[in-house]
């Protein structure tokens, strides 16, 4: 116990805890060592990860720019189904609530949410977006048939939009809205109707064409195209070397253009002897082929054919689905 007090007090006296703590700062003398133990590791982990953290960092931004903002998205083809254009010139409660709610994701930016053409982004708009709520000064009208081809074509050099994308429904269903915002909106004659649905095609629906990205859509084609130059080279390869060999092939005078000739055949789906015929009859020298082939015994020509359909069993069916 005794050694112990003992002890203690020495190790005040090494120490001088009083000292310390009169004057904190002087702590630091005994723990800085610690302190650039710490930093030297923390520093030597940084520099050990900096290359992973700002490789990951590039190749991020390039990412981005290539494959997302630069790209046009990928959009379903699109059936759009036919529409009776006198029942969708009634202008049901329904139909205005559904095209309250189209308007206020589609049209409120610039026409503001009532209407009244003071949307935000409208502001720095020339002209302004149309107050809807007026009556006066529109430039195609409130019919529904004009309403319909403002939406549909947009009026673009003033900067209202097209919204053809948009199904019929749908703009029929803003049609009514925008209608209801001011008074006395005027009534189509039935010819109006007619010829709106002649004009648009309302009746018979149509499919719209879908879109695929750009990149998508390159590498898919390169896709192709590199077992197309697969094929091509295997069969010019092959063709050079057989035609030591074979007499009937002295009938080939250009084995490049022959080879293209012999995998689009394949493709074609017109494989017999009698169309191969009236196909190199039209232009032998297109697809690489003497004339003088068309002139010699029907012997000659069916070795041929035969010939080329060897090569089609052999070398391109093996992997192509006909
Ligand atoms: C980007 C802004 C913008 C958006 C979004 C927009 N418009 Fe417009 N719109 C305009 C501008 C600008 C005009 C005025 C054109 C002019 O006076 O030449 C206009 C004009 C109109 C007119 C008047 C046509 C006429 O005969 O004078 C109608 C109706 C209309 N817009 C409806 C709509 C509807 C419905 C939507 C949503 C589906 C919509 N707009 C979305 C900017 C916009």
């Amino acid at each position: 116990m005794k050694d112990r007090i003992r002890r203690a007090k020495e190790i005040q006296e090494e120490i001088n805890f009083k000292e310390i703590f009169s004057s904190p700062a002087r702590l630091f003398g005994y723990v800085y060592f610690y302190f650039l133990i710490i930093i030297v590791a923390l520093g030597l982990l940084f520099i050990n990860k900096l290359p992973e953290l700002t490789k990951g960092s590039i190749v991020q931004t390039i990412q981005d720019t290539l494959s997302q903002s630069s790209d046009i998205p990928f959009v379903m083809s699109m059936n759009v189904p036919p529409v009776d254009v006198f029942k969708m010139s009634n202008p049901t409660a329904e139909l205005i609530e559904k095209g309250k709610n189209l308007y206020r994701t589609n049209c409120a930016s610039c026409h503001g949410d009532e209407g009244k053409g003071d949307g935000p982004a409208g502001i720095v708009m020339n002209p302004k977006p149309r107050n809807l709520t007026e009556v006066k000064d529109w430039i195609y009208g409130r019919k529904i048939s004009d309403l319909y081809k403002t939406l549909y074509e947009g009026i673009i050099k003033s900067g209202m939009p097209s919204y053809s994308h948009i199904l019929p429904e749908e703009l029929f269903a803003m049609i009514h809205y925008v209608r209801s915002l001011a008074p006395n909106p005027p009534m189509d004659t039935k010819e109006d109707l007619e010829s709106l649905n002649i004009n648009y095609k309302l009746s018979e629906g149509i499919k719209t064409a879908g879109q695929i990205p750009t990149a998508k859509a390159t590498k898919l084609v390169i896709g192709e195209k590199q077992s197309e130059m697969i094929k091509y080279e295997k069969l010019l390869i092959r063709l050079k070397k057989e035609k030591q060999h074979y007499k009937i092939l002295q009938f080939i005078n250009a084995e490049e253009k022959f080879v293209v000739f012999v995998i689009n055949f394949v493709n074609s789906q017109a494989l017999n002897e009698s169309n191969f015929v009236n196909i190199i009859k039209a232009n032998p020298v297109m697809y690489g082929i003497s004339p003088e082939l068309l002139k010699s015994n029907n012997e000659t020509i069916s070795a041929f054919y035969n010939y080329i359909v060897n090569l089609l069993n052999e070398e391109i069916r093996a992997d192509v689905k006909l």
